[in-house]
Order: structure tokens, then sequence, then C-alpha cells
């Protein structure tokens, strides 16, 4: 599901991400202003604004178009199910910081490391350990007693 505010309405659309903004507008939206010429982005036909900047929506996609910069009011208008956890802080931050990394304002970071030497968590699992000398695992073995 792509995101966006169309014409100052917030826009939910089901379609591939993939598909050519001019598609999802025309199509799926009715916004038939939105012409279609050449399809390879010289004629202008097809011209809207994303963000005050004219572009040519046979030429961007619909995860390209994405608003990557939603208000609190989009963030909530997102967000439909009602749960008593208590963590929509956290999910409304989380999804501040997708859009910040979306817009190349910020990294993610790798996750740290675990502090555990790779050799101690060896010797800790049972299947990576050495063979401990039990006569009676030993399978060939023939039990004596
Ligand atoms: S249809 Fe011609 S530029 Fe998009």
């Amino acid at each position: 599901m792509t995101r966006m505010t169309v014409n100052g309405q917030p826009v939910h659309y089901r379609m591939d991400p993939r598909t050519p903004l001019l598609w999802a507008l025309r199509d799926a939206s009715n916004l038939t202003g939105t012409k279609y010429g050449c399809g390879i982005g010289v004629c202008g036909a097809c011209t809207v604004h994303i963000d005050g900047e004219a572009v040519r929506s046979c030429q961007v996609t619909l995860a390209e178009a994405e608003d990557a910069d939603p208000s609190d009011d989009e963030i909530d208008a997102a967000i439909t199910n009602l749960c008593r956890c208590g963590t929509y802080p956290r999910i409304r931050e989380a999804i501040r910081l997708a859009a910040r990394v979306a817009r190349g304002e910020e990294r993610l970071a790798a996750a740290p490391p675990p502090g555990i030497d790779p050799e101690d968590a060896a010797r800790n699992v049972e299947a990576l350990a050495p063979p401990v000398a039990d006569r009676n695992s030993d399978p060939g073995r023939i039990r004596e007693d």
C-alpha cells in the first residue's frame, strides 16, 4: 500500500508500488486531467507537481512519489487499529525515523555486536562442542556390560 496526499486528500493506493503515478492518478483516483501522451517522459502531458516540483508522472512510480514526510495527523490516520498496548508514541517515532531515512537525512546503524565471543558461544552449543569421550555413546562400539 502506498500512502500520499493528492490534492490535499490522504490517499492509500492498493496497487503495485512499481505502478507509474500517472496510472494511479488516472485509474484509481479518476483524475483524468493527467493525460497520457508519449509515456517516455518527453511530451509533458502527464506533468504533476510533487512537493512543488513539476515531474512527469509517467516516469515516477508510486513508491517514488510516496509521501516521505508524514505529519502527525497523517501518521495517526494511518494507524488504523486500536490497541491498549501503549506503544503508539514509539510507533510514531519509528515512522518518523523511517521517513528521515527515506529522505536520506539519517542512516540506520547496524545492530550493535552482542558482546559475545564466537568461541565462547560455540562452547555453549552442544552440537559444536568437541565429542566427549564416552564409551557408551559410540554407536560403533559394542557394549561390554
Ligand atoms: S506521457 Fe509524455 S511525458 Fe509522460
